[in-house]
């Protein structure tokens, strides 16, 4: 599977470091205007400009860098190739989710959403026709929700409405919120719920589902690695980038 990458920070250099000793994974090209090429890294698959990437042959572009980026990148995506999106709150803007689905539908193209900082997504995917109701509460130091430390002494929740609102207010926070709106009731329909702690160090998602016949509690927890991403993420999305790149021989968990 040949790549493309959009973001070269925490995730995408992960990304590009377990890919390079994955024999079914070919990195073709790396795009990022805002940081510098590191030294380790082939000066030939590196560049700053986004319009390049429509020269490249590719079956895959994998964006891990910021929602606007994704919703710029759509213009420039090879057609022939597929869509991983890590920045999936960029999700909660209607114009780029109607564009992404009827280039889904025009190029018979698959858009993924790798499940990320979440687990379960399968099971709500699957639970989609039962439930009725989605919470998702997160809780994050004030600095990992790019809030002032000064101003924020005790715990106190900064925002509780629909997870669309709360893509639009927090689009670098709630990835995971986006992607349970995703696979359950969508970005109207669920609700989410952000606190701030100044006494956490991990970034936790606590998810509470009902519906018929169903009650589900869940809460996933990380050591917070950057700013916006957990101990958990870069692993998780690598493995969901290994999964689609081909059928796994043996014995698989579906
Ligand atoms: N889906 C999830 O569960 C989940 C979990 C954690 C983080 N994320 C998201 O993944 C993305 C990457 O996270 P990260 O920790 O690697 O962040 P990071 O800040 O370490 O890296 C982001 C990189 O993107 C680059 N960038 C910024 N604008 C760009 C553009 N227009 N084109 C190309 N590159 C650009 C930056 O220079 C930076 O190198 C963020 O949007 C983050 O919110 C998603």
């Amino acid at each position: 599977m040949r790549i493309g990458m959009i973001g070269f920070g925490l995730i995408g250099q992960y990304l590009y470091k377990r890919a390079e000793a994955d024999n079914n994974i070919e990195v073709k090209i790396i795009i990022d205007p805002h940081t510098q090429k590191p030294p380790w890294l082939p000066q030939n698959l590196f560049c700053k400009n986004l319009s390049e990437l429509s020269e490249y042959d590719l079956d895959l572009v994998v964006e891990a860098a910021n929602a606007s980026a994704a919703i710029d990148m759509l213009p420039h995506i090879p057609q022939k190739a597929s869509l991983f999106i890590v920045s999936s709150s960029s999700l909660a803007n209607h114009n780029f989710y109607d564009a992404l689905r009827e280039r889904g539908e025009v190029n018979n193209s698959p858009i993924y959403i790798p499940h990320g900082a979440i687990l379960g997504t399968d099971g709500i995917v699957a639970g989609r026709s039962l439930i009725e109701s989605i919470c998702i509460t997160t809780r994050k130091a004030p600095k990992n929700l790019n809030l002032s430390e000064n101003e924020i002494k005790d715990a106190v929740v900064v925002f509780n409405g629909s997870t669309r609102e709360a893509c639009l207010k927090f689009p670098a926070n709630v990835n995971s919120h986006a992607t349970i709106a995703l696979a359950g009731l969508g970005f109207d329909k669920t609700q989410s719920i952000i606190i701030a702690d100044p006494s956490v160090t991990t970034m936790s998602h606590e998810i509470e589902i009902s519906g018929r016949g169903i009650h589900w509690h869940f809460k996933v927890e990380s050591k917070a690695k950057g700013l916006v991403t957990g101990a958990y993420t870069p692993e998780s999305i690598y493995q969901s980038l290994k999964m689609i790149s081909g059928v796994e021989k043996g014995l698989s968990i579906v």
